[in-house]
């Protein structure tokens, strides 16, 4: 389970961007932050992988506090990033980008692991030896999530995964991370497109401003009210 509690963050000391975040999330489940422009989804994703320092509050992963830890460490205790704009080494093959993430992780790129990346993302071992550049945008985002996933994650933050995707390869996504979901896989998945949201998670959390201002229980209400959070930055109670 990962235990995100009062956990606040910045891209300076002293200029707090993001305030007291409370969420968790048990494996195989997923839980949604939907946030417009600049609410602070990509501060509290590096923060949590400790690409920024926490200002505050503790972030723990099946009872391990990462809190204090650089970022490669928390990837070794398989909390895992999908960054916005997919981040793929675009000069190295698909092949080799899985490589390093694995590496990163501590782990080499056996055919066990590979055989369940390409499992998920047939694509990939079609592309093995294509330069990441030459890809498409939604290609780029299945080797994104395929580099998260050769790190055998026990939670993984991404960071808006639609982000510049066509409907059908948004719908793709989805069953793709549901399948990643069912493997015992958490997942929280920062948003601005509530179509994600509400295909994946069981809560959505809507962030404004740094903050929670309210939640959303997809297991009991249709997701209309995160429409108004996508689109106007507030949801009703
Ligand atoms: N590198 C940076 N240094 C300082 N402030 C930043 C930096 N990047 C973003 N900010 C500011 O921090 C706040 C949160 O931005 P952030 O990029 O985390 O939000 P976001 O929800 O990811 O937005 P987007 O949907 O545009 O990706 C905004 O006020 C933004 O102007
Ligand atoms: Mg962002």
């Amino acid at each position: 389970m990962l235990e995100i509690e009062h956990v606040s963050g910045g891209y300076r000391p002293g200029v707090t961007v993001v305030h007291g975040i409370d969420f968790a999330v048990d494996s195989g489940h997923a839980v949604g932050l939907i946030g417009r422009n600049g609410a602070g989804k990509t501060c509290l994703a590096q923060t949590l992988l400790g690409v920024l320092p926490a200002h505050g509050g503790s972030i723990r992963l099946d009872g391990t506090d990462l809190t204090r830890m650089r970022p490669r460490e928390r990837i070794r205790h398989r909390l895992a990033l999908v960054p916005e704009g997919r981040m793929v080494f675009p000069q190295l093959s698909v092949r080799e980008n899985l490589e390093m993430a694995a590496f990163g992780a501590g782990l080499r790129l056996t055919v066990d692991r590979l055989r369940r990346v390409e499992d998920i993302f047939p694509l990939l071992a079609r592309k093995a030896q294509s330069r990441a550049g030459t890809m498409s945008g939604g290609e780029q985002q299945w080797l994104a999530l395929g580099r998260a996933l050769v790190q055998e994650p026990k939670a993984i933050v991404l960071d808006e995964p639609s982000l510049g995707l066509s409907p059908v390869a948004i719908a793709d996504l989805a069953e793709s991370l549901l399948r990643i979901r069912q493997q015992g896989v958490a997942l929280v998945l920062m948003e601005q497109n509530p179509h994600l949201l509400q295909r994946l998670c069981d809560t959505v959390l809507l962030l404004d401003q740094g903050q929670v201002s309210s939640s959303v229980d997809l297991s009991t209400e249709d997701g209309g009210r995160l429409v108004g959070a996508a689109y106007l930055g507030t949801a009703a109670d």
